[in-house]
């Protein structure tokens, strides 16, 4: 393999809100992440994951009120159920980065002080709709009967005193870096998307501090105002490194080579966060990459639809590669991907009970009497889909390996040839035992446990049941 130890791979997911227990949504971004971070180090690429929780706002604050619990020991036991998920699913971050963490507060303070004496902040007023769930003032064209379509409610009308971040002297920078890809958005789409938003209107200057708000970091030069949580939260992509704030020293891994995000928060990834960049002068992100949302029976999820399907639930039916499995392989990554429990049971039982369990107990089995040398792991079968954040590819790519080697023995019937035949029999065991070796490879990426099982199983030739069959719920 070609081994390049000056190449570097920094990625992140969004740090999600402390304000409620992980979904499906928030499991699916991490274990895509955790699976492009895997393959790059295996890549031999020097490679930082970031991953974390926003932990300020109006809704944390809220959230917190309803159930009269101090904010930071509410958002305490929040993260610590999202560290405790990504454990339980075998997620390798490198950091956690929280946003109430003193280093990151202090990051922040210093990086405001500097957009304020830069003069790119300044104080004004700002009036508009409110919308808490999205922590976003949203214009009237962006309201469908008067409500946020993302959250259903009416968003309350604000107007007060505030500190503002000016927009439009960056936009045509911002605009030609999007164009040339230097600051890549993808899947294609979304480039448009965000140019033809962005090349249609001067952008309105944002507003960057709340007076109502107690909840948030203290802006260093007025201390009546708290930072708007976006602000507060994208820093997180660079304190998560260990940064101070400081616009001379940016550490290494910078720039961010993929920031994995969701389509509802594109539009201010693609703008309030590289306009904050631009005015410091750090380089942006090479890319952000837009994943859909998984939608379950054809509709959003919700509780009054019923249609919730949880972490937890996947994990205690489909184990923790199970789950990363029938997540990642559900749909293209990049468009919208609909599951059910159904589906997933079926696609559970064919491909890994069947397809995958099925090959590695007669792989094992059949060649228990032979002396079959291991074989190497690869990456080869599936880095090109990796590289273009094809994650469902590249895992169809491992399955038709995999279906491919079970014809090979069905067709093959090395159970007679061992009769009948041994020097062809020891033939096709070599074959299927080095095949199955490159599919431990290519697995390491998605399901790291069940690849590690296998290496195992060739070696100590005893298999145990990888994924029991599972049956539908009646
Ligand atoms: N805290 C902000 C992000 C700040 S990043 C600087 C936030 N948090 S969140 O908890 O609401 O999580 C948002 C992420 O979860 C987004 O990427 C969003 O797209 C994703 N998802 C929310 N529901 C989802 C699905 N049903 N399916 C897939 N992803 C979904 O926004």
């Amino acid at each position: 393999m070609f081994i390049n130890m000056s190449e570097k791979f920094y990625i992140t997911t969004p740090i999600y809100y402390a304000n409620a227990k992980p979904h499906i949504g928030h499991a699916y971004t991490t274990i895509a992440a955790d699976a492009l971070a895997r393959f790059y180090k295996l890549k031999n690429y020097k490679t930082f994951f970031s991953a974390g929780m926003d932990e300020h706002g109006l809704k944390i604050q809220k959230a917190a009120e309803a159930i009269r619990k101090d904010p930071q020991v509410f958002v305490d036991e929040v993260s610590a159920g999202f560290q405790n998920l990504w454990k339980k699913l075998n997620i390798q971050n490198d950091n956690f980065i929280r946003t109430t963490n003193e280093m990151h507060k202090k990051a922040v303070q210093e990086v405001l002080q500097n957009l304020f004496d830069k003069g790119a902040i300044y104080k004004g007023e700002y009036e508009g709709f409110y919308c808490v769930g999205c922590e976003q003032f949203k214009s009237e064209n962006e309201l469908v009967d008067g409500k946020c379509p993302d959250h259903d409610k009416i968003p309350e009308l604000m107007q007060e005193e505030c500190y503002l971040m000016k927009m439009t002297e960056v936009q045509e920078r911002l605009i030609e870096k999007i164009k040339k890809d230097e600051f890549r958005i993808a899947p294609e789409r979304y480039k448009k998307e965000v140019l033809s938003f962005l090349e249609g209107q001067p952008l309105k200057d944002v507003s960057i501090s709340r007076k109502n708000v107690q909840w948030g970091i203290q802006l260093p030069f007025d201390p009546e105002h708290t930072t708007y949580v976006w602000v507060d939260a994208f820093l997180n992509y660079l304190t998560g490194l260990d940064w101070r704030g400081d616009g001379q020293i940016i550490p290494e891994e910078w720039p961010a080579d993929i920031q994995l995000l969701g389509k509802d928060i594109l539009r201010v990834h693609a703008t309030i966060w590289p306009i904050i960049l631009l005015h410091l002068g750090i380089e942006l992100p090479k890319m952000l990459f837009v994943h859909g949302h998984i939608l379950s029976g054809g509709k959003k999820m919700s509780k009054t639809l019923g249609n919730v399907i949880s972490p937890e639930e996947m994990l205690e039916k489909f184990g923790v590669d199970g789950t990363r499995y029938l997540l990642l392989s559900a749909g293209t990554f990049g468009e919208d991907v609909d599951m059910t429990m159904e589906r997933m049971t079926e696609k559970y039982n064919a491909d890994l009970a069947n397809g995958l369990g099925n090959l590695v107990s007669r792989v094992v089995k059949l060649g228990e009497s032979l002396d079959l040398e291991a074989g190497e792991a690869s990456i080869e079968i599936y880095e090109e889909e990796m590289e273009k954040l094809e994650l469902s590819g590249a895992l169809k790519k491992i399955w038709n390996l995999i279906d491919e080697s079970n014809k090979f023995i069905a067709d093959n019937k090395p159970w007679e040839l061992a009769k009948n035949d041994v020097d062809k029999f020891k033939e096709v065991m070599v074959k299927s035992t080095i095949e199955l070796y490159n599919i431990a490879g290519g697995l390491d990426s998605f399901m790291p446990e069940t690849a590690e099982k296998i290496r195992t199983a060739l070696k100590t030739k005893k298999a145990e049941i990888l994924f029991p069959r599972i049956k539908q719920d009646a």
